[in-house]
């Protein structure tokens, strides 16, 4: 996730840039530029690395006139956080300039052809190869060119260009990422959200997936990939500045769940070759050989993401058939873990900051392993410490409480889960239907959230009179238990909830079971449904309220649960992910009734750099 600006016009467009990559910040921050050309062609790009404040006193010495512009706040994907991998990029003439936020999946083989052709590539990014294809196919008309080349890119998008050989105009197209233009007043300005666009405009069009649109000061046209011309009115926007940066959501935990499909899509996008049943994971491609002789597997995590890797466990042990064991990395750094050279590490981190997760990785290294990541912070500290891994691509999370990087990691998970399986015993087939059922599930969640949404605002407000929670699951769906207590007790703070296996309950939380206990059961229709159901029946038989999580179309169990709540079928090792979605749900909610300052948590940090 990126910031884009864009701006032509007549007020001062180095100064409107700047202002609009502020306001973009949120989106990510490692580093940032701008590109702008005035009357007389001349050009202009300007790059650090850091906040947008220190390009903002870059440029204040500037003596500069610009007409037009393009400018971008970098959240690194691909190559490292330097001035040269900073956006924009331009050709090989420095004639035309493109801002990007996405990932090129094709970009390699694209760029290998480029450089036979004689391009000159002077950084490390993904987006350099599409301003270079640009300028192949440019013979005079920027969106031509701009409409070839994106013919042959695979990935996700959203794009500004422009072009000093064919000035007066702002190219811009979309391909799953967001954007956003306005044009008025003899002004065009394109963002990623309207909050550089609203202190000049409320009437904005939001593009949409495989549009591309032509801005100039006296208008626009926006055009399919067909090159039909499609007709756009402007919508009138009534958000506020604060609104539009949380997508119109009253907080980032609320957007940040509303964003957990795009989050799978994300982390899987390019990653799948369903054909031949295999994840591909570009990140552990050096350590491949290595980890196909590895005996033993060793995830470590803090908190919720230590959640993640229980499931992990689940996933590879049942599929991949390797032993692999979790803890907490608070816990690993200080036990005598029996280590040897066939086991390998693997750190799990949103921030890849952790203190404890990181001196866990070091003592993993000190002993000898394999060490890798999952994480989602591109040059933090695991990453750079660990010998392989993968990243996360989701984009910066802003609220405290993990929710998307909590459903990333599992998708990741079950991606490693094929890459590992798939070079062992795992058969094409069961390859093909794990990558499948990945591939299906951001719509299954869209589904979850629509249907789920209003359900849980109204199940929170029927329950925020209760100070305690127990939530149980079984197998895939413990640890899911375990992140619907810790979400609350983060979040509603004034709320205690506990964990369990279900199958615990008759060895001690039983005794707690009346009707002044609500109990959250998460049972799919799955391998140990049954089991589930008959404890449910023990816990009703002692008058505590229950809301159960359960698959559609099973309606067995609204005879023995207050409340249920329905969420579609997709394989058992992959339900996690839907089942989160209402409890993460639920936990916002009755934070907001509570009056809690959800995004920010009392007590609680980001980034827990401490030990
Ligand atoms: C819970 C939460 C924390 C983090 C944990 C690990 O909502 O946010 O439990 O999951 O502090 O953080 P990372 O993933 O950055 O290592």
């Amino acid at each position: 996730m990126c910031g884009i600006v864009g701006y032509l016009g007549k007020d001062d467009v180095i100064s409107v840039i700047i202002s609009g990559l502020k306001r973009l910040e949120y989106r990510g921050y490692d580093s940032c530029g701008f590109s702008v050309y005035d009357k007389k062609g001349q050009d202009l790009t300007l790059k650090t690395v850091g906040r947008v404040a220190a390009l903002e006193k870059m440029a204040e010495s500037l003596d500069f006139e610009a007409v037009c512009g393009i400018g971008h706040s970098r959240w690194a994907t691909h190559g490292l956080v330097t001035e040269k991998n900073a956006h924009p990029h331009f050709d090989c003439k420095k004639e035309i300039f493109l801002v990007h936020n996405g990932i090129i999946e094709n970009y390699k083989e694209i760029k290998k052809k480029l450089l036979e052709r004689g391009h000159k590539f002077v950084s490390d990014t993904d987006t350099e190869v599409l301003v270079h294809l640009i300028e192949e196919f440019f013979k005079g008309n920027l969106e031509e060119a701009v409409h070839r080349a994106l013919k042959y890119i695979k990935g996700a998008y959203a794009i500004a260009v422009i072009s000093k050989k064919d000035p007066g105009k702002i190219v811009v197209a979309r391909k799953s990422s967001p954007l956003v233009f306005s044009v008025e007043k003899n002004r065009a300005i394109v963002a990623s959200d309207p909050t550089p666009i609203l202190p000049f405009s409320d009437k904005v069009v939001f593009l949409e997936d495989d549009e591309l649109a032509v801005l100039t000061p006296e208008g626009f046209k926006v055009f399919d990939f067909e090159k039909k011309q499609k007709i756009r009115e402007p919508q009138v926007l009534d958000w506020t500045i604060e609104e539009s940066e949380k997508g119109g959501f009253s907080h980032f935990m609320l957007k940040e769940i509303f964003e957990e499909p795009e989050a799978v899509e994300n982390s899987i996008r390019g990653r799948i070759v369903l054909d031949e049943g295999i994840a591909k994971l570009g990140g552990l491609e050096m350590v491949s050989d290595k980890l196909s002789k590895i005996d033993r597997l060793i995830l470590v995590a803090c908190g919720t993401a230590s959640y993640a890797c229980m499931v992990g466990e689940y996933m590879i042990e049942e599929n991949a058939e390797i032993p692999v064991e979790v803890d907490v990395a608070s816990e690993f750094r200080y036990r005598n873990p029996i280590l040897d050279k066939k086991t390998a590490f693997l750190a799990v981190s949103q921030s890849g900051e952790t203190a404890d997760t990181l001196a866990a990785l070091r003592e993993a290294k000190r002993k000898g392993l394999l060490s890798l990541g999952v994480v989602n912070m591109v040059g933090s500290s695991i990453t750079r410490e660990t010998e392989a891994g993968v990243y996360n691509h989701i984009g910066p999370e802003i609220a405290v409480a993990a929710t998307k990087s909590f459903i990333s990691q599992l998708s990741i998970l079950a991606l490693l889960t094929v890459f590992l399986g798939r070079q062992r015993n795992m058969s094409l087939s069961k390859g093909q239907e794990i990558l499948g059922a990945l591939k299906k599930l951001p719509d299954l969640m869209r589904e979850t959230l629509k249907e789920n949404d209003e359900k849980m605002k109204n199940l929170a407000e029927k329950y925020s009179k209760y100070r305690n929670f127990i939530f149980l699951g079984r197998k895939y769906n413990y640890p899911v238990a375990l992140e619907g207590a810790l979400k609350l007790k983060e979040i509603a703070f004034y709320i205690h909830a506990e964990g369990f296996p279900t199958g615990e309950i008759k060895h001690g939380p039983i005794a707690l079971a009346d009707e002044n206990l609500p109990f959250f059961f998460i049972a799919p229709k799955d391998s140990v449904y049954d089991k589930v159901v008959s404890n449910m029946e023990e816990v009703r038989a002692r008058k505590a309220p229950i809301i159960a999580i359960t698959t559609k179309g099973n309606s067995e169990l609204e005879k023995i649960a207050d409340d249920v709540i329905y969420v579609p079928q997709t394989i058992e090792m992959l339900m996690p992910i839907l089942n989160t979605i209402p409890l993460h749900l639920f936990a916002y909610y009755m934070g907001n009734i509570l009056g809690c300052d959800v995004d920010k948590p009392r007590n609680l940090a980001k980034s827990v750099t401490v030990e």
